[in-house]
């Protein structure tokens, strides 16, 4: 278990399918997923992918956690290490907070803090990037905040709900993380 102040990163297991069957249909969500299939899911589906993940983590390919409020144990999405080198010691990240009413809460925030922490000081990584959409500005402010600086963009690269979008590209280097000043406080 990883543990901040307000929310725990675990590992997912098949009854967190429950939590996906409520909210993954919803495309306000789908939408700022720059990646993600925008058809309807399936329980089997998503059974599918939990034990996808478990086997990514057994071959030391990716690590996709459950965050989970402290609080009152409830499971509020997930967040990923994915596409790992190990040459490079880089890796993709990736975070969703499934209800639209927990977004803004900074439960976001903490958890990607949590994961970054676990990517540089357990995996020895050196360097994680992501992918945002133009028009995710949360999302934007929310990486920002952890570190995680633009550079680059794929213009134009996603064509989501009837728009072309360009993904802005974000990493983070290990040594700009180590330099910054760390507190779990959530500001
Ligand atoms: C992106 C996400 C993980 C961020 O987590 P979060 O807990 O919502 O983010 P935080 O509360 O830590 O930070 C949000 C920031 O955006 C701001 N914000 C909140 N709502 C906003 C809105 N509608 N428009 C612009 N900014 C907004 C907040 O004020 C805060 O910025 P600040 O600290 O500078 O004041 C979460 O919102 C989420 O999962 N959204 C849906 C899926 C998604 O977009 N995933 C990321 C794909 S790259």
């Amino acid at each position: 278990m990883i543990e901040g102040e307000n929310v725990r990163l675990r590992g997912l297991e098949l009854t967190d399918v429950d939590v996906f069957m409520k909210h993954w249909n919803n495309l306000d969500l789908r939408n700022f997923l720059a990646d993600a299939d925008r058809g309807p899911v399936s329980r089997s589906g998503e059974e599918e992918w939990v034990r996808n993940t478990w086997r990514e983590s057994a071959e030391k390919k990716g690590y996709t956690f459950a965050i989970e409020t402290i609080q009152d144990k409830r499971m509020i999405g997930g967040t990923s290490l994915m596409k790992i080198n190990w040459t490079s010691r880089s890796a993709l990240f990736g975070i969703s907070i499934y209800n639209p009413q927990d977004w803004g809460r900074r439960f976001g925030r903490e958890a990607a803090r949590l994961l970054v922490e676990y990517a540089f000081n357990v995996l020895n990584l050196n360097r994680i990037e992501l992918e945002v959409l133009d028009n995710n500005e949360r999302a934007m402010r929310c990486y920002r905040a952890v570190g995680f600086k633009e550079v680059g963009r794929r213009r134009k690269s996603r064509y989501v709900n009837g728009e072309f979008r360009d993904e802005v590209i974000m990493d983070l280097l290990r040594e700009e993380w180590m330099t910054e000043p760390k507190s779990n406080n959530l500001g």
